[in-house]
C-alpha cells in the first residue's frame, strides 16, 4: 500500500442514485430510494440507522451479493452492473472480505478450513492456503484454535475466525454487517480492535451497525433512514 496522498483519495466505492425494490408477489417495497455515496481507499466508514432502514440491503449491494434495481455502483472504478456473474464473483473474492452478524462459518470444518475458503476460490495452492489461514488465525489471537470446529468455540472466537477469513485474501475492503450484534462486551471490544488494526494497516472498512458507540470508531458515519441517506457525521 502506498503511503502517498493519492492513495487516500482514490475512491473504492462510488454509489450513484442507487435504488433497490424488493418484489414478493404483487407487493413491492423500495428498500433503497436513491443513495449517493463515495468511500475512499483506506477510509473507515460506519453505516448507521434503525432496523429496517436498508443497511443490509446496501451492504449486499456494496459486497456484490445483490445488484441495484436502478442506479450505478462502481467498485474500484469498475461498473458492477456491466459485469458477468463470473466477473462479479471474481471481484467479490478479490476485493471484499465479509463479516456477518451470524458469523456464517461452516460448522463441519475446523477453523483453518473456514479461513482458507476465500483462497480456495482464488485458486491459491493448498500448502500456501494452510500457512496463510494459520497466520490469519494467529493475527486474530486464535493460533491455538486452528483445528477447532465453530461449535467448539465461543461466539467471540467464532467471530474472530470470521474476521480471519475476511482478511486472509487481503481484500481492499472489509464489509462488516453488525459484526458485534451477537457478542458480549469483551468480545465486541476485541472485534472492534481488530477492525481498527486492519484500518491502520491500510484496509478500507465499512461497518454496519445500529449502535452509535460502535460507530464512533469510524472516521465518518453515514446515517440511513427509510432507504435514504439522512445525515453524515464526521469524527472530530
Ligand atoms: N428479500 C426481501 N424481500 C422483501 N423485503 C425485504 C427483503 N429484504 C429486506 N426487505 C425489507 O427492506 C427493508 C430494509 O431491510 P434491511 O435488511 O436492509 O434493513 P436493515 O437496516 O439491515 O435492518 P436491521 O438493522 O434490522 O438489520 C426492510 O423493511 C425489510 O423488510
Ligand atoms: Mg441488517
Amino acid at each position: 500500500m502506498s503511503a502517498g496522498g493519492a492513495a487516500r483519495t482514490t475512491p473504492v466505492v462510488e454509489v450513484e442514485d442507487v435504488r433497490k425494490t424488493y418484489r414478493s408477489g404483487t407487493i413491492e417495497f423500495e428498500a433503497l430510494r436513491g443513495i449517493d455515496m463515495r468511500i475512499n481507499q483506506g477510509e473507515y466508514v460506519a453505516v448507521i440507522g434503525p432496523s429496517g432502514s436498508g443497511k443490509s440491503t446496501l451492504m449486499n449491494i456494496l459486497g456484490c451479493l445483490d445488484v441495484p434495481t436502478e442506479g450505478r455502483y462502481l467498485l474500484g472504478g469498475e461498473d458492477v452492473s456491466r459485469m458477468s456473474e463470473a466477473e462479479l464473483a471474481h471481484a467479490r473474492n478479490r476485493r471484499i472480505g465479509f463479516v456477518f452478524q451470524q458469523f456464517n462459518l461452516l460448522p463441519s470444518l475446523p477453523a483453518w478450513r473456514n479461513v482458507e475458503l476465500p483462497l480456495v476460490y482464488a485458486g491459491v495452492a493448498r500448502a500456501d492456503r494452510r500457512a496463510r489461514a494459520v497466520r490469519a488465525l494467529e493475527r486474530v489471537g486464535l493460533g491455538d484454535r486452528v483445528n477447532n470446529r465453530p461449535g467448539e468455540l465461543s461466539g467471540g472466537q467464532q467471530q474472530r475466525v470470521a474476521v480471519a477469513r475476511a482478511l486472509v485474501g487481503e481484500p481492499d475492503i472489509i464489509l462488516a454487517d453488525e459484526p458485534t450484534g451477537n457478542l458480549d462486551s469483551a468480545s465486541t471490544t476485541a472485534v472492534l480492535e481488530l477492525l481498527d488494526e486492519l484500518h491502520a494497516s491500510g484496509r478500507t472498512i465499512v461497518l454496519i451497525t445500529h449502535e452509535h458507540d460502535v460507530a464512533e470508531r469510524a472516521g465518518r458515519s453515514l446515517v440511513i433512514r427509510d432507504g435514504l441517506l439522512a445525515d453524515e457525521l464526521v469524527a472530530s
